[in-house]
């Protein structure tokens, strides 16, 4: 992978804000986008804009095509056995709500269990919080070790007979960690075999190669926004034949096969869970970026990740007053840094940064329960991508000392 290349494929990065570039060190959050999905979205606003399914014309034709072929493109991806098996939603947590409204009241009853663990993410522990009471369950939580990581052992703990769902974060937005995922699966499976494990994958689908036959897990979960597509499509895959006995999340259009007064037919998988129109621009948008990422190769963006991460750890740790969260070794670790400095505010750290368009994530990152666990108020994060230098790096530890000059 040629970093100067790559770096040309993003318009935004020639952008200069009071005369100076920008140093995106942001992309946990969302990801910059490449003029190549820009394109593709583009072009179906200007030469086939048209609902799918729905007409039998050209324009309606060449627009279902491409967002079915988006569908393929992206089972390819993560080896999904099949593309009836990429539920299109609108990210992240809206497939994780999908998998905890509709599996929990089949699966949990009084004295059934579901477990998580304390470094999700909200959107993979409030849906089950909130919902497996409801049913007379319980939500166990996994909690980390000291560096970080999640000590497989505990599940002996954890998970008996009647634990109906393990679900974990793939790599955490905020430690970096990555999970060990076909080793939980494994050890999961072999306490109970009918306990259902999910991963929360949008961390992970963006930065290493994902196959979800390998890691063998029952669902995972992504968005778009943050692999170089656009904010608002997501997705869900899961088991072909876990998701066909799965009852409906939403009810409308296209999602049906045929509607009578007294009952309703549902469609086909994947349609069964795609009411109403989709965010037809944005599958495809999402199906370039994924053509984007093939070109490149999923091995070099996690490779250029590692020794971006490498490096930030190395000058991160080296400046006194900073502690940095989350596993040393960087084979364990994505391209997240969670760090505090002594004696500042993290939002006076970003705001001070952000004078020289430094662009850095300071606050919960949508996980408190793990920030009350490490004993610290906001952080501040720091995170990359295929188009992050050594040289952004640079810039974030002169900002830092920057930083510390003004509050000495
Ligand atoms: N989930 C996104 C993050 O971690 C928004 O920043």
């Amino acid at each position: 992978m040629n970093i100067s290349t790559t770096r040309k494929d993003f318009p935004i990065l020639k952008r200069r804000i009071n005369g100076k570039p920008i140093v995106y060190l942001d992309s946990s959050a969302t990801s910059l986008k490449p003029q190549y999905v820009i394109d593709a979205m583009t072009k179906y606003y200007t030469t086939y804009t048209a609902n799918v399914f729905r007409g039998i014309y050209t324009m309606s034709e060449e627009a279902t095509a491409a967002y079915e072929n988006a569908r393929k493109r992206i089972a390819k991806f993560i080896n999904a056995p099949s593309e009836k098996e990429i539920v299109f939603t609108k990210n992240t947590s809206e497939s994780l709500n999908l998998l905890a409204y509709t599996l929990l009241p089949s699966r949990i009853t009084k004295g059934d269990s579901v477990v998580t663990t304390i470094m999700e993410h909200h959107s993979n522990f409030v849906p089950w919080q909130q919902l497996v009471t409801k049913y007379g369950g319980t939500l166990r939580v996994w909690n980390i070790q000291k560096d970080g990581t999640l000590n497989i052992h505990d599940l002996k703990k954890l998970v008996d007979r009647k634990t109906k769902i393990v679900t974990f974060t793939a790599v955490s937005n905020v430690l970096g960690t990555i999970t060990p995922i076909s080793e939980i699966v494994k050890a999961v499976k072999r306490i109970n075999p009918d306990c259902l494990v999910i991963a929360d994958a949008a961390q992970a689908v963006p930065h290493i190669p994902v196959d979800v036959v390998a890691w063998g897990a029952d669902a995972i979960t992504f968005s778009g926004h943050k692999m170089l597509g656009p904010s608002g499509i997501g997705v869900l895959w899961m088991k072909e034949a876990l998701l066909d006995i799965l009852p409906p999340f939403l009810y409308g259009g296209d999602m049906i096969r045929e509607v009578h007064v007294k009952d309703t037919l549902f469609n086909d998988l994947p349609h069964k869970f795609e009411a109403g129109t989709p965010f037809i621009e944005g599958a495809i948008g999402l199906g370039a970026a994924v053509e984007y990422l093939q070109k490149i190769g999923m091995d070099q963006v996690r490779r250029h990740e590692k020794e971006i991460t490498s490096y930030a750890m190395k000058r991160l740790l080296s400046i006194p007053g900073v502690t940095m969260y989350g596993p040393k070794n960087p084979e364990i670790r994505g391209g997240v840094i969670a760090f505090r400095l002594e004696g500042v505010h993290p939002h006076d750290v970003a705001q001070i940064l952000d004078e020289d368009n430094i662009c850095i994530r300071v606050g919960y990152h949508c996980a408190m329960p793990l920030h009350e666990f490490l004993g610290v108020g906001a952080t501040c994060r720091a995170s990359f991508y295929i188009y992050t230098t050594k040289e952004d790096i640079d810039a974030l530890v002169l900002g830092i000392k920057k930083v510390q000059k003004m509050f000495k």
